[in-house]
């Protein structure tokens, strides 16, 4: 099932998700209507709250995106928590499902290691670097209520105010399904 997608305003954004209890849901549903939500809408990666559940999970498919620098990147994260994060900080322009129109450059560091169980509730310890690293710390942000403009320096914050006030009203095109802004539901 496709959901409406959240989008820039509504307060489950900005909110620190909890861990998932094994069993506490049908994950195998979730994330399958995880990754129906992210293709319909040419995502490469869709984090739990931007589908309004404040859980720890998400997943990503982020071959279609690079062939080549993120080859077979196809990944659930279950709990994760990054427990390393190492190397120079890089600039690459980032977009994300939840802030239609909105592309910047955001600094990240180079390379993470992230400790998540697995679909089958396997617990694994992996690090990873370069696009890899950066589509994890993005995926990674949503579940601890932070959004990529967060990143930006004050003067670019400034810039795009209110672009993302007009989000937060409605005043968007999306070319996917996305839940009303508050005020209108
Ligand atoms: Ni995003």
């Amino acid at each position: 099932m496709i959901h409406p997608i959240v989008v820039y305003g509504d307060p489950i954004l900005k909110k620190v998700a909890v861990d998932i209890e094994k069993d506490s849901f049908d994950l195998v549903q979730l994330i399958a209507d995880m990754y129906e939500t992210m293709y319909a809408a040419n995502g490469v990666g869709i984090a739990a709250p931007q589908i309004g559940k404040s859980i720890r999970l998400f997943v990503i498919d982020a071959e279609p995106f690079d062939k080549k620098r993120l080859k077979g990147f196809k990944k659930i994260f279950i709990n994760p928590v990054i427990i390393h994060q190492d190397g120079d900080k890089w600039a690459y322009e980032e977009g994300c499902l939840s802030i239609p129109g909105i592309r910047y450059d955001v600094h990240r560091h180079s390379t993470i290691t992230i400790k998540y169980f697995d679909e089958n509730w396997v617990e694994r310890t992996e690090t990873y670097d370069d696009l890899k690293a950066r589509v994890i710390q993005h995926e990674y942000d949503h579940i601890e209520g932070v959004l990529f403009v967060d990143h930006l320096s004050s003067l670019k914050k400034q810039l795009i105010k209110g672009k993302l006030t007009n989000i937060s009203r409605g005043k968007y095109e999306a070319d996917y399904r996305v839940k009303a802004p508050i005020g209108k539901r």
